[in-house]
């Protein structure tokens, strides 16, 4: 059955998301279609172009590399990739033309929300980390962390727009997929468990904590990040949406010090790993052991490690660490994360990993979207978590 494509116009806004006018609207679903012609269509065909066209002129790869460089010599991959990370680019390039023009007006509407409250709380001190200042990261002009003018918010807006194009609107209206996946496997699997303070670490504008805040209303949330335009726009969205239990607070992860050890039930982040060099996922990894109370747990979402995986898929994943500037993707899908979590604190061998699932939304993908056959196209995609109980 042919299934609509993901259209940006039946997007539910809420009220901080940028205007976007009719234009701008179509070249937002034009990237978002591109980028599903790229993945449902063309990612399909890699492996054909690879066996037939390159496996049998070389030697037996013995890494992910030799494929690689095998294949960058392929025409087929070339137009892929080439394509991929123009998506990539307009996105943001798209993103920023629609959220500077109308940057100081966001940032007023942000601190109508922000004014006076507690539950957001700035530190001038803090900046951002080498692993997130490094590069712009996945492409994206000025990371999560720049700002242009003071309470400027305009790299958390474009972001907020942009996650529609780059996950083809898989992630749901509020991009929160990843949130509600946990939510959906905390409740199924674990209905016992009722967390009253919750951790979540790189929250960036706080699409995936906000699930969580709301199916525990009586939890204090806890998000932090160190970008200060996101931190600020991250609060004002939930405001905006109602959720009232998060704290938004900038901070390192590295070193949540200002919390005393034991302070939370429930530690969570989402695809944040990735972004971290290997000295600050071991720093966080201790500081989540720290700040975890005895039967806590630590929940995070990613892409499965490469271990074990075939070499060709490793080299499809691998695509972002060489062509998407994201430096750490590949060298943290390489890591032993039971050793890396050991080494925080954790009982050897307390790693599990499962795989979490939302719903697609019916708001893109029409009412019948979760039902039987539609579920092949536009289905939410399943997340790898990575679990510690702390015993
Ligand atoms: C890929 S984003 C996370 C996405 C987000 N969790 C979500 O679900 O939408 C990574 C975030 O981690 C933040 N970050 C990087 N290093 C950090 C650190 N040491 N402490 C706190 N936040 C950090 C970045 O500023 C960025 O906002």
């Amino acid at each position: 059955m042919a299934r609509a494509l993901p259209s940006w116009r039946k997007l539910e806004a809420h009220p901080l998301l940028a205007n976007v006018d009719h234009d701008q609207a179509a070249r937002l679903n034009f990237l978002t279609h591109l980028n599903v012609h790229l993945s449902k269509t063309m990612v399909p065909s890699m492996k054909d172009a690879y066996e037939q066209q390159v496996k049998p002129f070389i030697e037996q790869p013995q890494t992910r590399h030799d494929i690689r460089k095998a294949m960058l010599n392929n025409g087929f991959f070339q137009m892929w990739s080439a394509l991929r990370r123009n998506t990539m680019e307009m996105r943001h390039q798209l993103g920023r033309a629609i959220v500077l023009p109308q940057a100081k007006a966001l940032a007023a509407k942000v601190q109508h929300y922000n004014q006076g409250q507690s539950s957001l709380q700035l530190d001038e001190n803090i900046e951002q980390p080498i692993n997130g200042a490094i590069v712009d990261i996945h492409c994206q002009p000025g990371g999560y962390h720049t700002e242009y003018f003071s309470d400027d918010v305009s790299v958390a807006a474009s972001y907020d727009l942009g996650l529609f194009v780059t996950t083809a609107g898989l992630l749901g209206s509020l991009s929160d997929g990843g949130g509600q996946a946990i939510v959906n496997w905390l409740q199924s699997e674990h209905p016992k468990f009722q967390p009253k303070r919750i951790l979540d670490l790189g929250c960036t504008i706080g699409h995936n904590v906000l699930p969580l805040a709301q199916a525990y209303p009586q939890a204090q949330v806890v998000a932090v990040d160190t970008a200060r335009p996101s931190i600020r726009y991250a609060h004002a969205r939930a405001k905006a949406l109602g959720v009232e239990n998060i704290t938004f607070v900038q901070a390192n992860a590295e070193n949540l010090s200002q919390y005393a050890d034991g302070s939370f039930d429930l530690i969570t982040t989402s695809m944040f790993l990735h972004e971290l060099s290997s000295s600050a996922l071991a720093n966080i990894s201790k500081e989540c052991y720290r700040l975890l109370a005895q039967g806590g747990l630590n929940l995070h979402l990613e892409q499965p490690q490469y271990a074990g995986m075939e070499l060709f898929e490793q080299f499809m994943r691998d695509w972002d660490t060489l062509f998407n500037n994201e430096p750490f993707w590949g060298p943290m899908h390489d890591l032993e994360l039971d050793q890396v979590f050991t080494k925080a604190g954790f009982d050897a061998g307390s790693v599990f990993s499962v795989g979490v699932v939302s719903k697609v939304d019916p708001a893109i993908f029409g009412s019948d979207a979760n039902k039987g056959e539609a579920q092949d196209y536009g289905r939410a995609p399943i997340w790898n978590a990575y679990g510690l109980w702390k015993k």
